[in-house]
């Protein structure tokens, strides 16, 4: 079926301009408006969000009346006086809710942090008074928070979710038996959270029955649709504005308790009300990166090549909604294996539901993956850059479907050739400088190309500049900018000539802005959007892009409008109406009949110092290959980004939890740990050129959630490399060491 998409006009190299992103002043500057900075019509009231002192237990009693008592508190939400409410489901029941529990359902407490009131008052100050009045009554029990705690209940992820297949390909067992060599390794994963610098915040208003949210969201449809469901109310009637987000990384895809409960304070108070989550209430009453166990089993015959690869992965959910991000058919696809077994369980306790953080399946899966591959390299005396090329595949070895285009051997030589890893001793602790113990190692990264129907409203005007309308999102990634970039080598216009808007669910529909789909996605609709206007303005199929530019300025009409609209090949008219309805649907990474992935390698320096055991990080290259660049500026700031996320994956970052009590100890941005600048030094990226027509219109692969997927296992060989110690637990911390 291989459709084979002809770019017209087909770009002579594979990058396209480094412009600047086009806001970029304007946020440095604060100039820009985001959904919290809105104007509201008239004065606003704020709310207070109270949360639960327990993990786990009901509310036997609320005794209200000290808070009602504080001068300017106008109304109190429980579950006592709420409406009822409509049922939404989570991202992996098919819907976009952050749990499968409504808003304010009843007494049962089911994790630390959780809503259960709302405080609304003429004063912010106010509703945090009335808060520390309201009192609660629970009847507790112990939790169990994680792994190995008492009372967690472990199921294969098939009970729970009906589409999901452990893969059975050939014999891993007997591949594994037969092997030379066999690597049987435990690998865990630690709980994280996204920690944007832009709050979690909900403005609401009503008007008359329409209901206004200013939010910061990785999909406004999505989240007018969500609420209308739980509010009963008419999709219509809601309208949603998140024009710039401050920080996303999957924390803002999900719809959170936090709207509903604002959106009720304002209709009973009659005014706008204004929620924002305090900091530890960001760690709670959103998402976080699930902790996972591995076990993964290994082999290869006495020349390296691989044999059998068997993958048992544990995610840790909730209770009430098992919510898992999975990822072990991809895995699967990167290697010439003989024979693979996989399997993923969930494992379900009391504590909130995770979500989507910055390559959710990808980061655990591929880490446990590629230290096996570091580990089994060492094993059989083999060169782990070499080891990677000599069992490259060119189809997926489960199913046989072939890669559109692969070239993580083109991105391990690059790296390598830059790092100057040939210089490398193979023998751990054979590197020092001084005091400091040299580690070096390495892995691969990958990313599903995955692709979503979008539309988009492009306005041709007479003097030669054009609208871009589309409700997609930039959550910092440059989309406004490439969207731009898109249209004007599509139309000859100069992209400062072009205005887009995006970010409101008055525009269009576009993709959730997850899975690294917006490029692909916005892009190829704008792309068939400018097709339209070229064929209205008389430009004849086929011609190259100056009979585009002539149209354009010969152009005498009225102004011209067209909406553009792409499907993505595998899915049909339908993905597209759903899309209407607020749903995801997405394609790609692994498909019946073709492969689509971006790749990347990466190789870190390590230094340990053998007297205090302080692990630094002198240098990290990344070296990336993901179809066509539209904008290098803004493809090397996400790959810088995630290299350095990656490092903070590795050495830095772990929610911690109070065992006893089910809460998160470190739940702000002081304790959670993140990189500084001291702790990063050298970064060298190299964009390996490649040319993929297969894939969409401009053949473009998703990029944002590449670069921090595999530093981990990198920076995990490298610290064995300097030390002969096999860490199989993130983060590698001091302690590890002594
Ligand atoms: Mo991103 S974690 O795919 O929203």
């Amino acid at each position: 079926m291989a459709q084979d998409y002809n770019p017209v006009p087909q770009p002579k190299a594979n990058m396209g301009q480094p412009i600047p992103r086009y806001e970029a002043v304007g946020k440095v500057t604060g100039a820009k408006i985001y959904a919290d900075d809105l104007p509201v019509p008239g004065k606003p009231a704020y709310g207070w969000m109270v949360t639960s002192g327990i993990a786990k237990g009901r509310i036997t009693g609320i005794d209200e009346a000290a808070a009602r008592a504080v001068a300017g508190v106008q109304a109190i939400l429980t579950y006592r006086n709420r409406p009822p409410l409509g049922e939404t489901k989570t991202f992996a029941g098919g819907g976009l809710a952050i749990t499968d529990r409504a808003p304010l359902a009843g007494p049962e407490i089911e994790h630390d942090g959780q809503p259960i009131a709302l405080i609304v008052a003429d004063s912010f100050e106010a509703a945090r008074e009335a808060s520390f009045r309201l009192k609660f009554t629970y009847e507790e029990s112990d939790p169990a928070p994680t792994f190995g705690s008492e009372g967690v209940v472990e199921r294969p992820l098939g009970e729970v979710n009906p589409g999901y297949e452990p893969i059975r390909f050939k014999d891993a067992d007997a591949a594994l038996a037969a092997s030379a060599h066999v690597i049987d390794a435990e690998y865990a994963t630690p709980t994280q959270h996204h920690n944007a610098i832009e709050l979690f915040s909900t403005t609401a208003y009503w008007d008359g029955p329409r209901l206004v949210l200013h939010e910061p969201s990785q999909y406004v449809w999505g989240l007018k649709h969500t609420i209308a469901k739980q509010l009963q109310i008419d999709p219509d009637n809601v309208h949603v504005v998140s024009p710039f987000v401050g920080g996303a990384f999957g924390s803002k895809g999900a719809v959170t308790h936090r709207t509903a409960m604002a959106a009720l304070g304002a209709k009973q108070i009659g005014r706008p009300v204004k929620v924002v989550a305090m900091r530890d209430q960001g760690f709670t009453h959103n998402g976080h990166r699930q902790e996972t166990r591995h076990r993964v089993r290994l082999g290869c015959d006495a020349a390296g090549r691989l044999t059998g690869y068997d993958h048992r992965q544990s995610e840790f959910t909730s209770r009430v909604s098992p919510y898992s991000n999975g990822g072990l058919e991809k895995t699967a696809a990167m290697y010439a294996f003989q024979a693979v077994k996989t399997d993923n369980y969930i494992v379900q306790g009391d504590r909130n539901v995770p979500t989507f953080m910055r390559s959710p399946a990808e980061v655990p899966t591929v880490y446990a993956l590629e230290s096996a591959m570091n580990e089994l390299a060492a094993a059989a005396g083999i060169d782990p850059v070499e080891f990677r090329k000599m069992n490259d595949t060119r189809v997926n070895p489960v199913n046989g479907a072939p890669y559109t285009s692969r070239s993580l051997n083109e991105c391990l030589d690059a790296a390598a050739e830059s790092f100057g890893w040939s210089r490398r001793n193979p023998a751990p602790r054979s590197m020092r400088d001084g005091d400091w113990l040299v580690g070096w190692g390495c892995s691969m990264a990958m990313y599903p190309t995955q692709m979503s129907p979008s539309t988009a409203r492009v306005t041709l005007r007479r003097n030669g500049s054009a609208l871009i309308e589309v409700a997609a999102h930039d959550v910092g990634t440059g989309c406004y900018t490439i969207a731009a970039q898109a249209a004007g080598e599509r139309l000859g216009i100069d992209p400062g000539r072009i205005e887009v808007r995006m970010g409101d669910s008055r525009y269009p529909p576009g993709p959730i802005s997850g899975g690294s789909i917006s490029t692909a996605s916005v892009t190829s609709a704008v792309a068939d959007a400018c097709d339209k206007l070229a064929a209205q303005l008389g430009v004849p199929e086929g011609a190259g892009i100056d009979a585009r530019r002539a149209a354009v300025a010969a152009m005498t009409g009225p102004e011209l409008e067209v909406l553009g609209r792409w499907i993505p090949p595998s899915l049909d008219e339908k993905a597209l109406e759903a899309m209407y309805d607020g749903g995801v649907r997405i394609t790609g990474g692994n498909l019946e009949e073709r492969t689509m992935f971006a790749f990347g390698a990466e190789m870190v320096e390590v230094r340990v110092n053998e007297r205090t055991r302080e692990i630094r990080v002198p240098r990290i290259t990344g070296a990336f290959a993901g179809g066509r660049i539209m904008n290098p500026r803004t493809a090397h700031s996400q790959y810088l980004g995630g290299l350095i996320w990656g490092i903070s994956s590795a050495l830095h970052e772990k929610t911690e939890i109070d065992m006893r009590r089910g809460r998160y100890v470190n739940d702000n941005i002081a304790e959670y740990l993140i990189p500084v600048n001291a702790d990063i030094q050298q970064v060298d990226i190299i964009m390996v050129p490649e040319v993929d027509n297969e894939i969409n219109v401009l053949g473009v692969k998703g990029i944002g959630e590449l670069a921090n997927v595999g530093t981990p296992a990198a920076i995990t060989d490298a610290v064995w490399h300097a030390t002969g110690k096999r860490i199989r637990e993130l983060p590698v911390r001091i302690e590890d060491l002594l």
